[in-house]
């Protein structure tokens, strides 16, 4: 039985909600504890599928896991004792790459098929491969299986042609226990960066700089256990923002911290929408039709990818026309289709969006076509007229913990039902 969300729109958005912990950093975090030789406790894990998938992966090369309470994971990886990946799992989720650094680090042999995850366009793992190689690794594609083998993992400077969340955190893991020391240059900066450095450190690496653009890895013979807690899903965030401003509502949100939503909170204030930030909530009011404004995604600290369609949503009712560039993913307007049949008035060409503001969209059936498009199909069916149908929700369940409850919660009509197909 497949399932479909079901909403009845028209409703604000107020209260107060949590937010969970940040799947990006999640992601990176679980795979990191193949490094250590000793037991992890890793805490506010979001209760999402790639969450589960990546236990599912722990436990498939020989480590023991428990989850408690749906969000803390304990993790003995001393009994790991296998370096292949399994393709069923592996093509589940984009994540399932850091395992090969994980696994080159400690055993010096990765075996991964190559990933699966949101298709939003090319996604190609080169800068990753050069990172490994860097070190001393070869790796090969045979099969649709990435595999990466060292005699031995020794440091070296690494400059990246573009800057990259996986291959940064990729390069992290497979340097960590290499033999001197290791520079990324032109790194990722995003808050997922820190928290899985953090994490590392934790267990006794030896990393600098996590959070610039020059990350410096002294490597370290033994890494041993340590206790963590995931930073909070600024996207998740992000996104509650935007439904709570789309709806004319008022929403605080709390377990945030407001300097990672800096870019989000400036566009919606620049939108007129009001943003009180906090120590760690943030409170939105929106009770008037928001200003159109440009967009232009970014690495971090610029607006974020992640963001941008749920954001464009938010656009479809601002007064005056917006326009939306994503210098990313090119394949993330593949959600306009879907929009345009709610009434949206969005040209695309490229990588540009020319976003119209027209105030009201209709409820009808659509396709969430990547997990970040589900989200901007929910809040769209949140402020369209009428009911609106959701189908392919697999990917909004890798990413939202506790969607139609949160939702919910917060005055909506929402909820899943079973169906016999998408
Ligand atoms: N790129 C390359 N070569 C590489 C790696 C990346 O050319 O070897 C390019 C990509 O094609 C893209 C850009 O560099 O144009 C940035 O890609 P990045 O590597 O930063 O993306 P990622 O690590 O694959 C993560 C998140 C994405 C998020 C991006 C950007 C995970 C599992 N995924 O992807 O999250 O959009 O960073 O912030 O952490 C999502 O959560 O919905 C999502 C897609």
């Amino acid at each position: 039985m497949k399932e479909k969300i079901v909403i009845e729109g028209g409703n604000k958005l107020t209260g107060v909600l949590n937010i969970s912990g940040a799947k990006n950093s999640a992601v990176g975090v679980i795979p990191a504890v193949v490094l250590s030789s000793g037991t992890c406790i890793i805490k506010n894990l979001p209760n999402i599928k790639d969450v589960i998938y990546l236990k599912d992966l722990l436990v498939s090369i020989g480590a023991k896991v428990e989850v408690e309470n749906n969000s803390t994971m304990v993790v003995d990886s001393s009994t790991i004792d296998s370096y292949t990946v399994d393709y069923e799992l592996a093509k589940q989720m984009r994540a399932s790459y850091y395992f090969i650094g994980a696994l080159l680090g400690r055993f010096k042999k990765a075996e991964v098929p190559f990933p699966g995850g949101c298709d939003i366009g090319v996604r190609p793992i080169d800068q990753h491969i050069k990172g490994f190689e860097a070190l001393g690794a070869t790796v090969t594609l045979e099969h649709g299986i990435i595999k990466a083998e060292a005699k031995e993992l020794i440091g070296a400077p690494i400059y990246l042609d573009v800057v990259s969340v996986g291959a940064t955190i990729n390069i992290m893991l497979a340097a960590i226990r290499a033999k001197g020391i290791t520079t990324i240059e032109n790194a990722a900066k995003e808050p997922y960066i820190v928290d899985v450095a953090n994490f590392l450190n934790a267990m006794g690496a030896n990393i600098k700089g996590a959070g610039t653009d020059i990350i410096k890895i002294k490597g370290v013979e033994e890494l041993k256990g340590c206790e963590h807690a995931i930073i909070p899903d600024f996207i998740e965030a992000g996104t509650y923002m935007v439904a709570a401003a789309a709806t004319r509502g008022d929403v605080t949100l709390t377990n945030v911290i407001p300097t990672h939503l800096e870019a989000i909170s400036a566009k919606m204030k620049e939108m007129g929408i009001e943003i009180h930030e906090y120590e760690d909530s943030i409170r939105i009011i929106c009770d008037k039709n928001p200003r159109a404004v440009n967009i232009k995604t970014l690495p971090y600290p610029g607006f974020p990818t992640d963001v941008q369609q749920p954001m464009s949503v938010l656009l479809c009712t601002a007064e005056g026309t917006s326009i939306v560039t994503e210098s990313i993913w090119e394949g993330r307007f593949k959600y306009v289709d879907e929009l345009k049949r709610m009434g949206a008035k969005v040209k695309v060409e490229d990588r540009v969006a020319v976003v119209e503001g027209i105030g009201k969209l209709g409820g009808t059936s659509v396709y969430a076509t990547d997990l970040r498009a589900g989200a901007a199909m929910v809040v769209a069916g949140l402020i369209a007229e009428g009911e609106t149908i959701i189908g392919n929700i697999k990917h909004i369940d890798r990413g939202y913990e506790f969607l139609e409850d949160k939702l919910v919660s917060l005055g909506a009509k929402i909820k899943r039902v079973k169906v016999e197909s998408d």
